[in-house]
């Protein structure tokens, strides 16, 4: 088994694409800690398969600090935690602009902090969860794009930092992935893709099932050779440029 024996930490996954990790963890052997601040949902996946629950508010720096110093050893954290938040520059509020930055950015600097000391001795990977909007801009996402290419930053920061100690930190970038999240952030209310859809070379979402693959690999020592960088799961979305005919 691809993880056998290793201990992962991963953040929001109550659901959705994290969900999705924890459970290709645990069919590959890890022992699994699912972070989240939805525990209804987080202890019903964990109970089913066999994975522990832990109430962690990622922007929370007491929170991670409770949360971390129960373990004396971790191999593996996901920084997957995130929210979406649409708005036009000119509308975006700073409480809004904060409460992304918060729970994205800040909760993955947190995240990726506290661990190290727990990966120092033995080496271990981290896998933050950006985004295309990481890569490039979208409109209406200011504060969550803002978040993305703050990720892919610090991500190669720790990278560089962390190699010495044999901790490898790599940054995944999914496009459109059908998960309950742009939903969530329009209100609840349904938004008909497929006229996005039909710009991607792979003319469809991404199912959460595809990104834990990507996220498994980075986790696991198949990709011991593999710090710093940025991987792209999206469909060909990041492939090409404004300019290009649709
Ligand atoms: N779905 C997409 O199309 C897509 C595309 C690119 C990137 N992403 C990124 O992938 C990651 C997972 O997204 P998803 O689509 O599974 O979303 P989701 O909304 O289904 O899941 C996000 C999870 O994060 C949890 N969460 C929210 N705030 C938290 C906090 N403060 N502390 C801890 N947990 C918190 C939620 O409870 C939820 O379980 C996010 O970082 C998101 O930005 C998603």
């Amino acid at each position: 088994m691809r993880l056998d024996g290793k201990i992962a930490l991963i953040t929001g996954a109550a659901r959705g694409q994290g969900a999705a990790a924890a459970r290709r963890f645990v069919a590959e052997g890890a022992r699994v800690i699912i972070a989240d601040v939805n525990d209804d949902a987080g202890k019903a996946l964990a109970a089913e398969i066999g994975a522990d629950y832990r109430h962690l508010d990622v922007g929370s720096e007491e929170a991670w600090a409770q949360v971390t110093g129960e373990l004396d050893r971790l191999d593996v954290l996901v920084n997957n935690a995130g929210v979406l938040h649409f708005s036009p520059l000119p509308q975006t509020t700073l409480a809004d602009y904060e409460r992304v930055i918060r729970i994205n950015q800040v909760g993955t600097f947190l995240g990726m902090r506290s661990v190290v000391p727990l990966m120092t001795e033995h080496g271990g990977s981290i896998v933050n969860v950006s985004s295309v909007e990481g890569l490039a801009a979208m409109p209406l996402l200011v504060a969550y794009t803002a978040s993305k290419f703050a990720i892919r930053g610090m991500t190669k920061v720790a990278a560089v930092e962390l190699g010495r100690h044999n901790i490898r930190v790599n940054s995944v970038h999914p496009g459109a992935i059908a998960t309950d999240m742009v939903k969530d952030a329009l209100g609840g209310h349904d938004v008909d893709m497929t006229p996005m859809l039909k710009k991607l070379a792979i003319r469809r979402a991404g199912r959460p099932e595809e990104v834990a693959n990507l996220v498994l690999f980075l986790a696991s020592d198949e990709s011991s050779y593999c710090t710093g960088g940025e991987f792209s799961i999206d469909g060909g979305a990041a492939a090409t440029h404004g300019l290009a005919p649709s």
